[in-house]
């Protein structure tokens, strides 16, 4: 019985543990700071609180301990006379940093999303998804009557999904292809990177009607728009035919099986024989690291209801779906291609 548990008098240790059980605070610090623009606010130079306060219209004193807290934790530097600057970190919240965490910082606070994390406790116990047991419904269907969250969802993922594209992209080559159909594609940025590096490339962007229809900017402003349609549709009813590729990025983590070889088998009935299935899902990587594949996953329990998979669970997924598994190829950011040819 008892003994000395290891680490546990060295205060080193305390103050680490201590820091992981309050990581909340810093999670909801970065939403406040993000949802305020404050890093765009200070990408002219160093601002004090009080000047940043009268921009956002928040409270002089509550915005000043809000700030020196997010200096402490290196996001911003505090300096004389409660004027504040952005560091590395914070030049990250910038809205029009090309890998900007501002969207997603803003996303994983949103009290929907953050409310569904509250109820983790209840997903252990019952292995039941608790975004459902919160607000009684999907997170599909309660952005799609809420344009503002859609819309704000969609902001947190371009980003990341550009970031994926360019490691992605640089590991695996889809020049064969003449024209991509990107199923559940979002905002269109991993299509619109894809199309930016095949020139002779077309796209057919697919995704919900609310979520395409906030698609153009971004097509426009990467020059791909006249190479690239839009498609509005269901993916658990039909997608698009005529594609040699069809490609699937972060879709599958967010579905059970069931619903993951649903979606597969829809994809399946719009593809000719031979049209190769591009799944762009994490590597869960190896026991005891990939802190970020991990949390993913449990993200995915919490939110959407999925799972992220090892690779070995992908080959009889893509049979029960009638395509022929082909091969994962990986990619440095932990995130790769599971290859499915439509058999
Ligand atoms: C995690 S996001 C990924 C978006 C994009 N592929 C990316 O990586 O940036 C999941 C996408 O699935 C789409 N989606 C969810 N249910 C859908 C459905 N029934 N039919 C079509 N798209 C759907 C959402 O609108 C959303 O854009």
């Amino acid at each position: 019985m008892g003994g000395k548990i290891i680490g546990q008098e060295d205060p080193r240790t305390l103050a680490q543990l201590r820091h992981l059980v309050n990581g909340y605070r810093v999670t909801q610090a970065l939403h406040v700071a993000a949802t305020l623009g404050i890093a765009d606010l200070l990408a002219a130079g160093p601002r004090s609180s009080d000047d940043l306060a009268a921009a956002t219209d928040t409270h002089p004193d509550a915005l000043y301990r809000l700030l020196r807290a997010l200096a402490s934790a290196e996001v911003f530097r505090e300096e004389e006379d409660r004027r504040f600057a952005l560091t590395d970190l914070g030049n990250g919240l910038r809205s029009d940093a090309p890998s900007s965490v501002a969207g997603w910082a803003a996303f994983v606070g949103d009290p929907y999303h953050w409310q569904a994390w509250g109820s983790l406790l209840y997903s252990v116990r019952t292995g039941e998804n608790a975004f459902r047991h919160v607000h009684g419904t999907d997170p599909w269907t309660l952005r799609a009557g809420d344009l503002e969250r859609s819309a704000a969802f969609d902001r947190s993922m371009t980003p990341l999904s550009r970031l994926v594209a360019t490691a992605v992209l640089d590991v695996y080559n889809v020049g064969r292809c003449r024209t991509v159909v990107d199923v559940a594609g979002g905002n269109g940025a991993f299509l619109a990177a894809l199309l930016t590096r095949y020139p002779a490339a077309r796209g057919v962007l697919f995704d919900q009607p609310h979520v395409v229809s906030g698609a153009s900017p971004l097509l426009e402003s990467s020059g791909v728009a006249d190479r690239c349609e839009v498609v509005e549709g269901n993916f658990f009813k039909a997608a698009p035919t005529g594609g040699d590729a069809y490609v699937l990025k972060s879709i599958l983590h967010d579905w059970e099986d069931p619903d993951f070889i649903r979606i597969l088998r829809t994809c399946r009935q719009s593809m000719e024989d031979g049209a190769a299935l591009l799944v762009v899902e994490r590597d869960l990587g190896q026991a005891n690291e990939d802190a970020e594949a991990k949390f993913s996953d449990l993200n995915m329990l919490v939110g959407p209801g999925g799972w992220e998979r090892a690779p070995e669970a992908y080959a009889a997924l893509f049979e029960a779906a009638e395509f022929r598994f082909v091969g994962y190829t990986p990619s440095p950011a932990g995130t790769g291609v599971y290859e499915g040819a439509a058999a």
